[in-house]
C-alpha cells in the first residue's frame, strides 16, 4: 500500500510520573469534537462534546474479571500523553482513494493506588468526525492470563433520542429489518447503532479493530443510559485474554447531517495498515452467478434433474460473462454436502472435490481462456470445525485454479457453532463471539496466503479490518437481496422481502460498518414464473440506483442472463457502473427517507449518481458542482417514469441522455420506492 504522509507530527505534551491533576482532555483538530477524562475517587469516566454541547455524558469504563478483583477503581493518573497526528493513506481499493487520518490522542495511565497495583492505559483520539478509545492492558507482573466477565464502558446519551436499530443476539444473527424508535424503546441492540438527537445532529455508536475480542452490542440499562454488553462464550466468559492486550476502539461517529456519516472513514482511520504489502492481487470487480436461479427454485444446490451448478450452465454463465464484461462467475452447489438437510449437516460438505456433474477443472480453465475467474465458494453451513480440517487444501485448489475471490457461507442459528473439547463435548458458541472472531482471523490470514480475496456471508460484522487486510472485500451479514425471494415479512414490514424504505435505512445503519454484499441489479421485478408470491418492492431505476448508493468492491449483477437479454437498457448502466471510487459523496440524506449519492470512478473522470426514496416520490434540485469545472459531460439518465411507482408500475422506465457541465441545475424526480442512476459520462477534448 502506498502510504501518502502530508504531515506528520507527534507532540509529547505532558509525561508526569504522578499525576497531580486527577482530570484532562483533549479537542479534535478543529475543535469540533472534545473528550474528556476524569477520576472520581478513582473510578475512570469520560464524556464528549461536540461544539460545546454535550453528546455523552460523564460515563464510567472498566472491567470485571474472572476471579479477580475488578478493574473499575481505585486508580490514580500516572502519567499523560497527548499527540497530534495527520497522515493521509491510500487505499487499495474502496469509496474514496485518499483518506485522511487527522487525529488528536489522549493516552492516559492508570495504576491501581493499592494492591495488586494492576495498570490500565485508556487511549482516546478525537477526530473532527467523532471518538474513538480503547483499553490496553500492559503486560505487568501482577495481571498476566484473565477473563473478563463485564466490559462496563457506558455511553451515557444526553436525551431519548430518535434511534435505528437490530435486536441482539437473535436466531436469524444481523438479518432483520431495522427498528425505528425512540431511545428509551431500545433494549440490547447490534452495531452500528444510529441516533439522531433533536438538534438534527446524527450519532452512530459502532467499533473499530475488532480482532480476538468478542464482538460489542449495546445493551439499554435505563434512562438514556447505554452501555457495551459483550457476547458471550458458551462458559459466559466475555474475552479470554492475557497481557499485553489491547481491545478493539469503541467509536462514536458525530454527524452534522446522516450523510456525514456515510462521508465519514474513522472506523478505517482507527484501524492499522494494510499487513499485505503486494496488494496487486486484490482486484475490485463485478461478477455474476450460479445464485439468483437457486433462490427462485429454477434450480437446485443439491444434485439431481435442475441441479444449477452443471458444467453447461457454469459455461453458459462464463460466455454471459465474457460478453458483457463481469470478472467473476460465482458457482454455488458445486461441491457435495448440499443433499439433504445442509443447514444441520454442514458436516458434510467437501470443500475440495466437485460434484459428478460439474467438471471443476474444466470449468475454470473456460473462465480464464475467456478472460473471466471463477468465483469460489465455501458454504460452511457454521460447521467452522469441520471447515478448519480443509480450508487450506480448499484456498489452495482455487489459488491452482485461478481463483482470485471466494463467497463464504455461515447459514446457521445465532448459537449454533460448536466446538468439541478434550473431553468430547460440544461447545456452542455465538457467530459474533470472540472464538468466531479468531476463525474469520485465520480464515482472512490464510486467504491472503493463497492470494484469495473474501466475501463474507453470514460472518461478523466488519470494523474496518478490510485497511488491514485488503483482501477481505465485502460482507453480507445482514438483510440482502435474497431475502425478496423467498424472505417473509418480519417486525415493521409485513409483506414479503424487504420494504421500500430498506434500502434508505442501510447507507446510515449497516453501511456505516464497511462494503455489503447486497447483490442489486434484479431487472425482472416480479419473476412469476418461479415465485408469483415474491417480488423485488422497487423500480426498476431503483434497482440500477443501488450500485452506486450501496458501496461494495465486489459488486454482483444478481440476476439471471436471460432476464439480462431482456433488458439490454438497463443492463448498461449495470455494465458501466465501477465498483472501485476515487470518491464518495453523499448530497442529501434522511436516514429511511431518501439518500442521493454521487462517486467519482476511480479510473476515469466520469461521475456516477444514484438516487433512492422510500414509498415517497420526490423531487431534488442541485448544481452538479463535483464536476471538473469548464468540462463536458453526457448524463445518461436510467430513471422512473412519470408513471412509475413501485407498487403498481415499477416498470415505469427511462433512458435518456443530455449535456451537462458543472454549472448545470439537475433535477431528480423519483417515482414511490423510485430510483435513479446515472452515468455522467466525461466528453474527452
Ligand atoms: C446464504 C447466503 O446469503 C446466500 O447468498 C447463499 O446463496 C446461501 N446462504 C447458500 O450458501
Amino acid at each position: 500500500m502506498r502510504l501518502t504522509t502530508i504531515i506528520f507530527s507527534f507532540v509529547l505534551i505532558s509525561l508526569l510520573t504522578a499525576c497531580s491533576s486527577q482530570q484532562t482532555s483533549i479537542e479534535s483538530p478543529n475543535g469540533n469534537n472534545t473528550i474528556d477524562f476524569f477520576l472520581d475517587e478513582g473510578t475512570p469516566f469520560y464524556s464528549v462534546h461536540h461544539q460545546g454541547k454535550p453528546v455523552i455524558e460523564a460515563s464510567r469504563l472498566g472491567f470485571e474479571l474472572q476471579d479477580l478483583p475488578a478493574l473499575n477503581d481505585g486508580f490514580e493518573i500516572t502519567s499523560i500523553e497527548k499527540s497530534d497526528f495527520d497522515q493521509t493513506w491510500t487505499q487499495v481499493w474502496g469509496e474514496k482513494e485518499e483518506i485522511r487520518n487527522h487525529y488528536s490522542e489522549l493516552k492516559v495511565n492508570l495504576q491501581e493506588t493499592l494492591e495488586p497495583n494492576r495498570e490500565l492505559t485508556i487511549v482516546f483520539r478525537a477526530y473532527d468526525d467523532g471518538i474513538g478509545f480503547r483499553y490496553e492492558f500492559p503486560e505487568q507482573p501482577n495481571l498476566q492470563e484473565f477473563n473478563i466477565m463485564d466490559e462496563l464502558t457506558e455511553f451515557n446519551m444526553t436525551d431519548d433520542h430518535e434511534s435505528w436499530w437490530i435486536g441482539a443476539l437473535q436466531w436469524n444473527r444481523y438479518e432483520y429489518l431495522p427498528e425505528h424508535t425512540q431511545l428509551a424503546e431500545v433494549d440490547t441492540v447490534i452495531t452500528p447503532f444510529t441516533m439522531k438527537t433533536d438538534d438534527g445532529l446524527h450519532l452512530a455508536l459502532h467499533e473499530a479493530a475488532l480482532v480476538d475480542y468478542s464482538s460489542m452490542n449495546i445493551e439499554h440499562t435505563g434512562d438514556n443510559k447505554l452501555k457495551a454488553n459483550l457476547i458471550p462464550w458458551h462458559d459466559g466468559v466475555l474475552v479470554r485474554a492475557s497481557t499485553p492486550f489491547v481491545t478493539p476502539w469503541r467509536t462514536l461517529q458525530i454527524g452534522e447531517t446522516a450523510g456525514d456519516l456515510v462521508e465519514s472513514y474513522l472506523i478505517l482511520n482507527l484501524n492499522e495498515p494494510s499487513k499485505i504489502e503486494d496488494t496487486s492481487w486484490i482486484e475490485p470487480a463485478k461478477y455474476v452467478g450460479i445464485w439468483w436461479e437457486m433462490h427462485l427454485d429454477k434450480s437446485t444446490w443439491g444434485s439431481g434433474p435442475i441441479h444449477g451448478a452443471t458444467t453447461e450452465n457454469a459455461m453458459k454463465y462464463i460466455d454471459f460473462a465474457a460478453e458483457h464484461g463481469f470478472d467473476h462467475v460465482l458457482v454455488e452447489g458445486w461441491n457435495p454436502g448440499w443433499d439433504g438437510d445442509w443447514f444441520a449437516d454442514g458436516v458434510v460438505f467437501d470443500f475440495t472435490r466437485p460434484m459428478d456433474d460439474f467438471d471443476l477443472e474444466k470449468v475454470a480453465e473456460y473462465a480464464l481462456d475467456n478472460g473471466v475467474r471463477l468465483m469460489g465458494h465455501h458454504e460452511t453451513s457454521a460447521s467452522v470445525e469441520h471447515y478448519e480440517g480443509q480450508m487450506e487444501e480448499a484456498f489452495q485448489l482455487y489459488k491452482e485454479l485461478g481463483v482470485r475471490a471466494v463467497k463464504m457461507g455461515y447459514v446457521g442459528h445465532g448459537q449454533e457453532i460448536f466446538w468439541t473439547d478434550e473431553d468430547g463435548n460440544r461447545n456452542y458458541e455465538w457467530h459474533h463471539g470472540q472464538h468466531m472472531v479468531r476463525h474469520h482471523q485465520r480464515v482472512v490470514e490464510l486467504a491472503a496466503k493463497y492470494n484469495i480475496s473474501l466475501n463474507v456471508h453470514e460472518g461478523v460484522k466488519a470494523t474496518g479490518l478490510r485497511r488491514t487486510w485488503p483482501n477481505l472485500m465485502t460482507r453480507e451479514v445482514a438483510r440482502g437481496q435474497e431475502y425478496n425471494a423467498w424472505g417473509s415479512g418480519e417486525n415493521v414490514w409485513d409483506g414479503p422481502g424487504n420494504p421500500p424504505n430498506y434500502v434508505t435505512i442501510l447507507p446510515f445503519h449497516r453501511n456505516l460498518a464497511g462494503p455489503f454484499d447486497y447483490t442489486p441489479g434484479i431487472v425482472n421485478l416480479y419473476f412469476d414464473e418461479y415465485k408469483p408470491d415474491n417480488r423485488i418492492n422497487h423500480t426498476l431505476a431503483k434497482e440500477l440506483a443501488l450500485y452506486v448508493v450501496i458501496y461494495s468492491p465486489l459488486q454482483m449483477a444478481a440476476d439471471l442472463p436471460e432476464h439480462y437479454e431482456e433488458r439490454p437498457d438497463a443492463l448498461q448502466f449495470i455494465k458501466d457502473v465501477p465498483a472501485d471510487w476515487h470518491d464518495t459523496r453523499v448530497l442529501n440524506g434522511e436516514i429511511g427517507k431518501y439518500i442521493t449519492t454521487v462517486r467519482k470512478d476511480r479510473n476515469s473522470e466520469d461521475w456516477y449518481l444514484g438516487s433512492i426514496t422510500d414509498e415517497e416520490s420526490r423531487e431534488f434540485s442541485f448544481t452538479l458542482d463535483f464536476l471538473n469545472e469548464g468540462d463536458s459531460y453526457i448524463a445518461q439518465i436510467y430513471r422512473d417514469s412519470e408513471d412509475a411507482d413501485w407498487d403498481s408500475n415499477p416498470y415505469g422506465f427511462v433512458v435518456e441522455e443530455m449535456e451537462v457541465d458543472s454549472e448545470t441545475e439537475f433535477t431528480v424526480n423519483l417515482a414511490p420506492g423510485g430510483g435513479q442512476a446515472v452515468r455522467f459520462m466525461h466528453v474527452e477534448e
